[in-house]
């Protein structure tokens, strides 16, 4: 396993690769890894001759200072993880991504207007700005991504169309742990009773798929007031979705698929989760 911190060392050690033939699998991360992203990485290795990850906490894609100074940094255990399953790891630091601040401007239309894109001014267009670095430098025939993070699933699908990118976007879906809590390496800033807490929120959007007689109001008020039983649990937003255009739907026959997507605190710590109801 190589680790590389340039973008020259990346671009050098990618150029060897694609001229042997190889096919290159890639997973980009924020490190801090867990089973969700060994699960990408385990499928981006048994689908390519050449397996990337890169490890870089993108503070372009942060819109709140203390979350980005708390984001977990795991170096050391993340490549410890990361020995025997991939061939290339990328952990740059900041000044080697960003020389200069950043000044692409990326427009998704109505699919940044919603949930995280309002929640988090500006997260997706550092999303952006990062992915399409990286797809730049490491030309990857495909990249990986979590239905964990769903609106950046569709975002980064987007993105791959509009400018047409030869990366075909894989989605993954979402590992749990055994309570039904969605992997997130912010669960790593959550105490014992904070980490059971949080299990209600999968516990809460399962109960929410399976009730009698099903609409979105009766979903949305199922949600609200399940969660209300936990004053420690303080809901950002749920909202039901058209899978593909990411818009509210008002009924369950309004899209093929649809999906609830939920951003809860768990203290001070911001939680995301979906669950699919068709
Ligand atoms: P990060 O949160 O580290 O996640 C990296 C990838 O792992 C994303 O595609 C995410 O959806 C996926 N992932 C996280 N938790 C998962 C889970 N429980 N099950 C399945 N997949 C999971 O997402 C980012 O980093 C960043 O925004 C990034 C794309 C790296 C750009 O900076």
């Amino acid at each position: 396993m190589l680790v590389v911190k340039t973008v020259e060392e990346l671009k050098n050690v990618l150029f060897r690769v694609h001229s042997a033939g190889k096919s290159v699998g890639f997973v980009p991360t924020m490190g801090a890894l867990h089973e969700g992203h060994l699960a990408l990485l385990q499928q981006a290795r048994s689908e390519n001759e050449a397996v990337v990850c890169s490890i870089f906490v993108n503070p372009m894609q942060f819109n709140n200072d203390a979350d980005l100074q708390k984001y977990p940094r795991t170096l050391e255990a993340d490549l410890t993880l990361l020995q025997g399953l991939v061939d290339v790891v990328f952990a740059p630091s900041k000044q080697e991504v960003f020389p200069e601040p950043p000044t692409e401007k990326y427009d998704f239309g109505q699919l940044e207007t919603v949930m995280e894109g309002t929640a988090r001014p500006g997260h997706f267009n550092g999303v952006a700005i990062i992915v399409k670095r990286l797809f730049e430098w490491i030309n990857p025939e495909k990249a990986y991504f979590g239905e964990k993070d769903f609106q950046q699933l569709v975002i980064v699908k987007k993105m791959a169309k509009q400018y047409k990118l030869q990366t075909e976007i894989v989605s993954c879906p979402i590992v749990r742990e055994e309570s039904g809590l969605a992997f997130s390496s912010r669960n790593k800033r959550l105490s014992d009773s904070e980490l059971n807490l949080a299990a209600n929120i999968n516990r809460i959007l399962r109960g929410s798929s399976i009730i009698g007689n099903p609409s979105v109001e009766a979903i949305k008020s199922f949600v609200t007031n399940e969660l209300d039983k936990y004053p420690a649990l303080k809901l950002d937003y749920f909202e039901i979705v058209n899978a593909q255009t990411l818009q509210p739907v008002e009924t369950l026959k309004s899209a093929k698929h649809i999906v609830g997507c939920i951003a809860v605190y768990v203290g001070e710590v911001r939680l995301i989760d979906n669950i699919r109801y068709k």
